[in-house]
């Protein structure tokens, strides 16, 4: 059925006259031997869509879409090249040829069984106004379906009596085995014998693209089991390639609605009342990779779309365990299978809540409000990688971080997946780089331990925030004012020299006039014996020292009343002990301003050449820098009680 002669093309196309199909979709004006109107396919207040009869087609000059017939009804109502020709061969008074006799046979076959699931839908629908049907109208009525939505999506009642459909349908003129070919019909194992798959349940009948029903779920009334009995597979049912109201979210879709993709029957229902007319379902599995091409299929074509628009379909899943690991697989399914145009958000329902109970519960608006919030596919790969997972250690970031990437290297597109990459490379690089927002600066690390003992299924993005709350970049005033206060410490308590001697000898300061200080005092050190320097020693060293390197200037700074009041433990006239636990407290957060600055090279080095060897040091560095943090913080701890803190 897929190929047509061209001439019978040719004649469908001269038989209609294009502004009559396209009129009854949208209003058209005569404009001189055209009609224009307002382009279906884009956003306009001001016509810009012409339709020519004479030369049979149709050109927008606002968004650039043209075409012919076909092509209009292809576009305008979801359909695909077949169903376009199939849809309008009536209308131009022409029946569609079939090639061979094998497939007109095929055809004829499949129309019949059609025609048969269609009679079935009717019985169930008429059965539900029966006296039998009273207790099925009245759960219908319990989840709060109306009249006209029982009809509109042709809602019935499966009766308990085994023989009544097959009773009615061969009054009809259909065969058992024609009942059969479609799981209406089950044969008895122990009597020659048939029965009705579907008894006293409630039945959705399952719609195929063009909204002709083509099997059946059946639910029971209240508990038991299976709680849905769906039909099996076959000719014209594939439940992995088809979705729970496709036809009208084909035509919602066409007209700019969005996409939402659900786990039941009675959640698209619900939403489809709500106005929510692009929803659809699986058929009882995990969605497949035909399912979502299917979604893709729907959406305008890229050169149709509004650039301001998102249109990628919204995946809906519940908030707890459960629902997290469906969105795992449904994201593992559509990962590699993603490009610019073929994505799709997810958002996240309130634990326990489907989106039928939902609107219930909570009315359109917390729906909407869930759907505003859908998260892009990066977000929620991200989230999911790292869901639940502990950051503290080197090894546990370095899983983390293989585990994104095997992700995204699972994008076949090739230019998305560089731009995920990156993305993703980047968002690594915040996460481990404590460049957290400074909300979650103050108290991360306290918010991470609760979260970890209370036991709480978190959101997954709570997990992002840094396990630590490791130092900003240090600014180089701060980082001054600490090489002054190391200096005056040393300067005024020699005998520290002894203790952090070699720890003043081993590094370098960044500012070069404290620097020139810090090597006299070392040099100076070195070759006395210190423990006889007194500071009178000391001072006059430096008075008269070398002018050259701003010696003394340096020293009167570094002495001042400016350091002091940062640091009064640095005062001459302060115990040893003070000074000393000043010295570690300074000298720690010194430190962290050091190694930060290392941390930052090897970041941006290991960006550059993501290799095991660069991530190992960047790692490396990280940890030492934890290791400091915390050693800073047990000492914060500890001193608490004696005041001499860097502010005192
Ligand atoms: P749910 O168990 O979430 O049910 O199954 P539901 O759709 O919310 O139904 P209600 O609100 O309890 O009536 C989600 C979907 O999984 C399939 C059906 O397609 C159902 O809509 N399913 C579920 C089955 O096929 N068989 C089952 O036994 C259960
Ligand atoms: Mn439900």
């Amino acid at each position: 059925m897929a190929t047509f002669p061209p001439a019978f093309l040719d004649e469908l196309r001269e038989r209609l006259t294009l502004s009559e199909v396209i009129g009854k979709r949208i209003k058209l004006t005569r404009a001189g031997r055209e009609f224009k109107g307002c382009c279906p396919f884009h956003n306009e207040k001001t016509p810009s869509f012409y339709v020519n009869d004479d030369k049979k087609f149709f050109h927008c000059f606002g968004c650039g879409a043209h075409g012919d017939v076909i092509g209009f009804m292809m576009r305008h109502d979801g359909q695909s090249f077949p169903e376009a020709v199939e849809s309008l061969a009536p209308q131009a008074g022409l029946s569609v040829p079939k090639d061979t006799p094998v497939e007109r046979e095929q055809y004829d076959k499949q129309k019949r069984l059609l025609q048969l699931l269609d009679r079935a839908t009717a019985f169930f629908e008429d059965q539900l106004h029966t006296p039998a049907g009273r207790e099925a109208r009245a759960y219908f009525q319990k989840r709060g379906l109306s009249d006209e939505a029982q009809r509109r999506f042709r809602l019935g009642f499966a009766p308990m009596d085994a023989q009544l459909l097959i009773r009615s349908l061969q009054g009809q003129g259909y065969t058992l085995p024609e009942m059969l070919a479609v799981g209406l019909v089950k044969k008895a194992e122990d009597r020659p014998d048939h029965y009705s798959f579907f008894r006293n349940r409630v039945m959705f009948p399952v719609c195929d693209r063009r909204g002709q029903p083509v099997a059946f779920g059946g639910r029971v009334m209240g508990e038991g089991e299976p709680k849905y009995l769906n039909s099996p597979d076959h000719d014209l049912f594939h439940k992995g390639k088809l979705l729970y109201g496709l036809s009208r979210a084909r035509a919602a879709s066409a007209q700019g609605q969005p996409l939402i993709v659900v786990e039941g029957y009675m959640d698209v229902i619900a939403l489809a009342e709500a106005g929510y007319i692009g929803a659809v379902a699986p058929l009882g599995t995990a969605l497949t990779e035909d399912q979502l091409a299917l979604l893709w299929r729907m959406l305008p074509p890229a050169d149709a779309r509004d650039p301001a628009r998102d249109y990628s379909p919204i995946l809906c899943f519940d908030g707890d365990n459960a629902g997290l690991r469906a969105a795992a697989r449904a994201v593992d399914r559509a990962l590699p299978l993603l490009t610019a145009t073929q994505t799709a958000r997810v958002a996240y329902l309130p634990s326990g809540e489907d989106p039928d109970s939902l609107l219930h519960t909570s009315g359109r608006s917390a729906v909407q409000n869930i759907l505003d919030q859908a998260k892009p596919m990066v977000d929620v790969i991200w989230d999911l990688a790292l869901a639940g997972r502990r950051l503290q250690t080197p090894e546990d970031r370095a899983t983390a971080q293989r585990a994104l990437r095997q992700k995204v290297a699972g994008i076949r597109d090739e230019t998305l997946r560089a731009l995920y990459q990156d993305d993703i490379e980047k968002r690594l690089a915040t996460l481990f780089n404590w460049n957290a927002p400074k909300a979650q600066n103050n108290t991360p690390r306290r918010n991470w331990e609760s979260n970890k003992q209370s036991g709480r299924t978190n959101h997954p993005s709570r997990f992002a925030s840094p396990p630590l709350a490791l130092p900003r970049r240090q600014p180089a005033n701060a980082l001054r004012l600490r090489e002054k206060v190391l200096l005056a410490i040393m300067v005024n308590h020699p005998s520290l020299f002894n203790e952090f001697g070699e720890e003043l000898g081993n590094i370098g300061f960044t500012s070069p006039d404290l620097e020139a200080l810090r090597q006299q005092l070392i040099d100076l050190f070195a070759s006395d014996s210190h423990e006889t320097l007194d500071v009178e020693a000391l001072y006059r060293h430096f008075s008269g020292g070398d002018a050259a390197n701003g010696g003394h200037r340096g020293l009167a700074e570094v002495l001042s009343e400016a350091t002091y009041m940062h640091a009064g433990f640095a005062r001459p006239d302060r115990p040893l002990e003070q000074a000393r636990q000043g010295w570690n407290s300074i000298w720690n957060k010194y430190l962290q301003g050091q190694l930060q600055a290392d941390v930052q090279a090897a970041n941006r080095l290991w960006h550059e050449d993501p290799s095991d060897a660069n991530l190992t040091r960047l790692m490396t560095l990280r940890q030492q820098m934890e290791s400091l943090v915390r050693k800073s913080s047990e000492e914060d701890a500890d001193s608490s009680e004696t005041a001499h803190s860097e502010n005192e």
